[in-house]
């Protein structure tokens, strides 16, 4: 049964193209057994018709604030403290830049003051917009209010442009929605988590790296913090923004990964090696610019630390979860490194010639223990993310309860 069962949702709708979506919003949120009640401003007016969200709501819609026929019915500070979540789907720029510095203009801005219910927008605008240092502040300020933020995915907009600033979509709202209302699987338990690629200096200019853009290990992190985790996320250089709740270490190198993971990793319950860690570094440093002077240019490499290795392989290890990127033969190559390591689980992946994994935003994977293995099919890294992390939640919880006191404690 969702978690969304028998709570009152507040639907806020504005004046931006995605509107569109927002009756099936209220759709998928009924079929989650939730009660439904809109109120959209003037601007959404001219998106969207009040009587069709009426009609799916089955509700009268609040569109004024100085409106005697609403009052009467129900008030404003009534509806506000009718919610147990208040859901902004489509949120514009305009209505976040209002909600930011507490303007109470109209019913839906006014509504969201009025509330103590969580809060939580679905940002949809043209991606210059979204990018636009005002509206990226604007965002920064209500998620330090503890606004959750759902979104936006990329990709091809109605304004005919490509990349972030598309409203997510109803069913993926509604699964956000529901996952606020969830009791953490990872309540008290501490994960450590390595993201990004590693960057291996040659010279002051130059280094050796890799294509991983960290996408894949910030989503377990906000994935696992969205559990009830306490995570610690040591990040390889990227530029991604760090997920709400989450503290980051960011490190450059391999060995700066390894120092921050074992500093970490002592009262670690649980640790997830995302981070695309160079397995060689270049033996030395040239602390000045390498010259052009020859045709050819030998680098001696040396091997770096096997981060993953060293975890699991600490007298009380924590739960240990390797990820393998590979080429070919993914399964057989995964079932090996699990046991070459001695890890818990392995997540596997295909990269290569297809379109998913390293810089994409859509992976699927295969998680491979000691029995027999799951397959997370294609879908977006957050989704993707959630669901091995709830995986990772059943077998540590399993695990710790069977065999390690120390655990079984917490
Ligand atoms: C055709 C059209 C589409 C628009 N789409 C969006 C949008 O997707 N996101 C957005 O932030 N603003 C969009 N705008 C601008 C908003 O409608 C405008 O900022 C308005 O003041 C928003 O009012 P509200 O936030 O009170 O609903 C659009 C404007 C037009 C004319």
């Amino acid at each position: 049964m969702s978690s969304l069962n028998q709570k009152n949702v507040l639907l806020g709708v504005t004046g931006g193209i995605a509107a569109y979506k927002s009756p099936d919003v209220v759709r998928r949120l009924r079929d989650a057994g939730a009660a439904v009640r809109v109120a959209m401003t003037a601007n959404a007016g001219h998106f969207i018709t009040a009587l069709t969200l009426q009609a799916v709501s089955d509700q009268a819609v609040y569109r004024k604030l100085l409106d005697a026929d609403s009052e009467s019915t129900m008030g404003h500070i009534e509806l506000a403290r009718w919610a147990d979540v208040v859901l902004v789907a489509p949120a514009t720029a305009d209505f976040l830049a209002r909600l930011a510095h507490g303007l109470a203009d109209d019913i839906l801005t006014t509504l969201c003051l009025a509330t103590e219910a969580p809060v939580a927008v679905a940002p949809a605008m043209n991606q210059q917009m979204w990018q636009h240092p005002a509206s990226q502040e604007n965002l920064a300020t209500l998620r330090a209010r503890g606004v959750s933020v759902f979104g936006p995915a990329e990709g091809s907009q109605a304004c005919g442009e490509v990349g972030p600033g598309r409203m997510l979509e109803a069913a993926d709202l509604a699964e956000r929605l529901s996952a606020l209302f969830e009791s953490g699987a990872l309540d008290k338990v501490k994960v450590v988590i390595t993201a990004g690629p590693t960057h291996e200096a040659i010279d002051p200019v130059r280094n050796i790296t890799n294509r991983s853009s960290g996408k894949m290990g910030y989503a377990v992190a906000r994935a696992a913090a969205e559990s009830g985790a306490e995570v610690v996320l040591v990040s390889g250089p990227t530029y991604l923004s760090c997920p709400r709740g989450v503290r980051r270490i960011a490190v450059t190198s391999a060995a700066e990964m390894h120092a921050a993971v074992l500093r970490e990793i002592a009262d670690a319950d649980v640790f997830v090696g995302v981070a695309a860690v160079a397995d060689y570094r270049p033996e030395k440093f040239h602390p000045q610019k390498i010259k052009k002077h020859s045709d050819r240019l030998t680098l001696e490499l040396v091997r770096n630390p096997d981060i993953l290795a060293a975890v699991a392989a600490l007298d009380n290890p924590p739960y240990t979860v390797g990820f393998a990127a590979e080429t070919h033969n993914v399964e057989k190559l995964a079932r090996e490194k699990l046991l070459k390591k001695g890890v818990d689980m392995i997540a596997a992946n295909q990269v290569g010639d297809i379109d998913i994994g390293l810089e994409s935003d859509e992976n699927a994977l295969t998680l491979i223990d000691r029995g027999d293995a799951v397959s997370l099919p294609r879908m977006n890294k957050d989704k993707l993310a959630r669901a091995l992390v709830a995986e990772i939640a059943n077998r540590y919880c399993a695990k710790s309860r069977s065999k390690n006191p120390r655990r079984a404690r917490r």
